[in-house]
C-alpha cells in the first residue's frame, strides 16, 4: 500500500508542533468553514436508547432525500439508483471492486487525488496514468492518448470534477469525448463529483449523469465531506443508473452491514442546507483562492495555475524534491515561530518521478492564514540550501 502524501509528513508536524511551532496545515482538506447549523442540530437532538445499524444500502427517507437533491440539479434518479456509503471513500473501493477484477486495469488523469493509488491497489487494480501538464492548467489529453493506453484490460476511466489536486473542471464538450471512448469502448466513467457545489467564474460542474446515452457507464462517487464541511461524519454515496453496478455493490454494503447512523441523521438533516450558504462558503473559497495564486506566482520561480473549482492547487516549487523541501520547512525552518505544511506533489502520480518540484496546496485555512502561509513559504525558499 502506498501513504498518502497528505498524511506523511504527520510525524515531523508533531515534533515542531511539541517544540512550539505553530503550523498552517495547507496539506489537508480539512476546511474550516462551519458545518451547516441543521446539520449540528440534528446530531444534537439525537435521542433515541439505542444507535442501531440502519440499512445497508442506507436509512430509505435519506436515500429519497438524495435522490431529490439530485433531482434539483437535473438528474433524475431514483433512490435504488444509490447506496449510501462511509464516506465518498468507500463509494470509490464498492466502484472498484464491483467494475474491476483482480489485474484489470483503469485510465486515470494524473495527477490525481492520491488515495485513488491505495483504493486501486487494495481492489487488485492496475492505474494507467495519462498525463496532463501544469503548462496547460491541467486539461485534458487528446483522445488518441487515451485509445493507446485502452487494452482487452481497461475496464473504467476514473475523472475527479472538479479536480483535486488540481481544481480542473471539466468542459462539457470534454466529458462528451469522454462519453464518446467509453461508449465506443464499453468501459465504465467514474466520476468523483464530491466538490460538485465548488465551481467558479461563472463555471458550472457538469455531472456525468446529465449526458446522454451513458446511463449503463456513469457511474458517481459522492460525499457529504466536503459540500456540508462535515469530513467526521463520513458519509457518502455511490449513484449509478446500470442495476448491475449497484446489485454488486450492494454485496460490498451488506459485508461491511452499514454506513454510519449519526452521520447519516446529519446528512438527510443537511439536504435542507439554503442555497444561500454555498454562494457563501463558494464566494469564501475564491477569494482564497485568488490570494493564494497571486501570493504564490509573485514568487520567484514558484508557477500555479488558477483553479475553477475544488480548493486545491498544484503549485512548481523552484526545488529538485518537494518532498524533502516540505520535511525541510517543518524540522528545520520557522519565521517567528511559524512554518507551513505542504503535501508533496509526487505522490498524486503514478507515473515515478513526476511531480517531483509540486506540492499541492489545499487553501482551506482564512485568508489571513494564508498570507501568513504564503510569507513563510516565500522567506523559506530564499534560504533553503538546495534551491535551485
Ligand atoms: C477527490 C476526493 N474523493 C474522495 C474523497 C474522500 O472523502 P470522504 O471519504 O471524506 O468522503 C476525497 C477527500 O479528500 C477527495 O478529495
Amino acid at each position: 500500500m502506498p501513504e498518502s502524501p497528505m498524511r506523511k509528513l504527520v510525524p515531523f508536524a508533531e515534533i515542531a508542533i511539541k517544540a512550539g511551532k505553530k503550523i498552517y496545515h495547507l496539506n489537508i482538506g480539512q476546511p474550516d468553514i462551519e458545518t451547516p447549523e441543521l446539520a449540528l442540530e440534528a446530531i444534537h437532538n439525537f435521542n433515541d436508547k439505542v444507535v442501531e445499524y440502519s440499512h445497508s444500502a442506507g436509512f430509505e427517507s435519506y436515500r429519497k432525500g438524495l435522490a431529490n437533491y439530485y433531482k434539483n440539479l437535473g438528474i433524475s434518479i431514483n433512490y435504488d439508483d444509490l447506496i449510501v456509503t462511509t464516506g465518498g471513500s468507500e463509494a470509490l473501493l464498492f466502484a472498484l471492486n464491483s467494475c474491476l477484477d483482480n489485474g484489470d486495469e483503469i485510465i486515470i488523469p494524473e495527477p490525481f487525488y492520491a488515495n485513488y493509488n491505495g483504493f486501486s491497489t487494495s481492489a487488485g487494480v492496475t492505474v494507467k496514468p495519462i498525463a496532463t501538464s501544469i503548462d496547460d492548467g491541467f486539461s485534458l489529453p487528446k483522445i488518441s492518448e487515451f485509445e493507446k493506453l485502452i487494452t482487452p484490460k481497461t475496464k473504467a476511466i476514473l475523472i475527479c470534477n472538479p479536480g483535486n489536486p488540481t481544481g480542473y473542471l471539466y468542459s462539457k464538450q470534454e466529458l462528451e469525448t469522454l462519453r464518446d471512448i467509453v461508449i465506443k469502448h464499453n468501459v465504465f466513467l467514474i466520476s468523483d463529483e464530491v466538490y460538485r457545489e465548488f465551481a467558479y467564474d461563472g463555471y458550472d460542474c457538469h455531472s456525468v449523469l446529465t449526458l446522454e446515452g451513458l446511463e449503463q457507464h456513469a457511474i458517481v462517487i459522492d460525499s457529504t465531506s466536503k459540500r456540508y464541511s462535515m469530513c467526521g461524519v463520513r458519509v457518502g454515496c455511490i449513484v449509478s443508473k446500470n442495476k448491475e453496478v449497484i446489485t454488486t455493490s450492494m454485496k460490498f454494503a451488506q459485508a461491511r452491514l452499514s454506513p454510519p447512523t449519526l452521520g447519516q441523521i446529519a446528512g438527510e438533516a443537511a439536504l435542507k442546507t439554503d442555497a444561500s450558504y454555498f454562494e457563501e462558503v463558494s464566494a469564501e473559497y475564491v477569494s482564497r483562492r485568488d490570494v493564494l495564486v497571486e501570493g504564490l506566482n509573485k514568487i520567484e520561480g514558484v508557477i500555479c495555475p488558477k483553479p475553477k473549482g475544488a480548493f486545491y492547487a498544484i503549485a512548481q516549487l523552484p526545488v529538485d524534491d518537494a518532498e524533502k523541501f516540505s520535511q525541510w520547512l517543518l524540522e528545520d525552518f520557522d519565521l517567528n515561530g511559524e512554518t507551513v505544511m505542504l503535501a508533496p506533489a509526487a505522490g498524486f502520480y503514478s507515473t515515478p518521478n513526476k511531480g517531483k518540484n509540486q506540492v499541492r496546496i489545499a487553501y482551506v485555512l482564512n485568508k489571513e492564514s494564508l498570507q501568513k502561509a504564503i510569507n513563510c513559504l516565500e522567506e523559506a525558499l530564499k534560504v533553503y540550501p538546495r534551491r535551485l
